[in-house]
């Protein structure tokens, strides 16, 4: 059987990384996290204690490993799912990803992931730009105070606790960011499937995306 590509693209807080899980569950494909990627390298450039603004100070990138476990990102053989989620590293991670040779070397490993099996893939470049030929683009919205909300409460279960307001003004800022960067910003793909989840139950969007695609495999 050939393999099949599903890109999820949308802001922050859209719901995308849940209901992309809850697809590459339902199919049994493998789903990849493009900003746990973005993070991680945050990450480690706060740990290296390098100037987040310099493009070159990321040569260490080149002796990065990166690995999926179970939907788990692995840097360097470390489980860094927790750490890539703070404060620090969501608010320094659009700066670090406008960088051109860290988009570069991102979306290289990212399209040798997903060259050999079936994947679910999010992010905000995927449709357009990772993978063009996916063979399903959706791009999932939400309006601000929903998106802030489910922030809100997605960080409450991680322990993590930033006042609503606050978390509003940064996803505007981060998406603002990550929308006007110059190399490969926040879009929809041309042929992408528009889907705003504002007032959808998450049930309903996988739901959405499963019909879409069996209908058409
Ligand atoms: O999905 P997220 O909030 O974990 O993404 C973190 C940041 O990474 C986001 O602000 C922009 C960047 N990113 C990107 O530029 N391209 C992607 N494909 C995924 C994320």
């Amino acid at each position: 059987m050939s393999t099949i590509q599903i890109a999820i693209d949308g802001p922050a807080g859209a719901g995308k990384s849940t209901i992309a899980k809850l697809v590459a569950q339902l199919f049994d494909f493998t789903y990849i996290d493009t900003g746990a990627m973005y993070r991680a390298i945050t990450l480690k450039a706060m740990q290296l204690n390098v100037e987040l603004n310099d493009e070159d100070a990321f040569d260490f990138l080149d002796q990065t490993s990166f690995d999926y476990k179970d939907g788990v990102l692995f840097m360097d053989g470390n489980d860094v799912s927790k750490a890539i989620r703070s404060r620090e590293v969501s608010n320094n991670v659009s700066l670090v990803s406008s960088h051109a040779n860290v988009r570069k070397i991102l979306v290289d490993r990212q399209r040798l992931i997903a060259n050999d099996k079936s994947v679910v893939m999010d992010g905000r470049d995927i449709g357009y730009n990772v993978l063009p030929t996916a063979d399903f683009k959706f791009y999932l919205t939400a309006n601000v105070e929903t998106r802030a909300r489910r922030r809100f409460l997605e960080n409450a279960q991680n322990g993590i606790h930033i006042p609503l307001e606050d978390l509003k003004r940064e996803i505007i800022a981060r998406d603002d960011f990550d929308s006007n960067r110059a190399i490969t910003p926040l879009k929809p793909a041309d042929d992408a499937i528009i889907i705003d989840t504002s007032d959808m139950p998450i049930e309903d969007v996988v739901k959405t995306i499963e019909t879409k695609v069996r209908e058409e495999v």
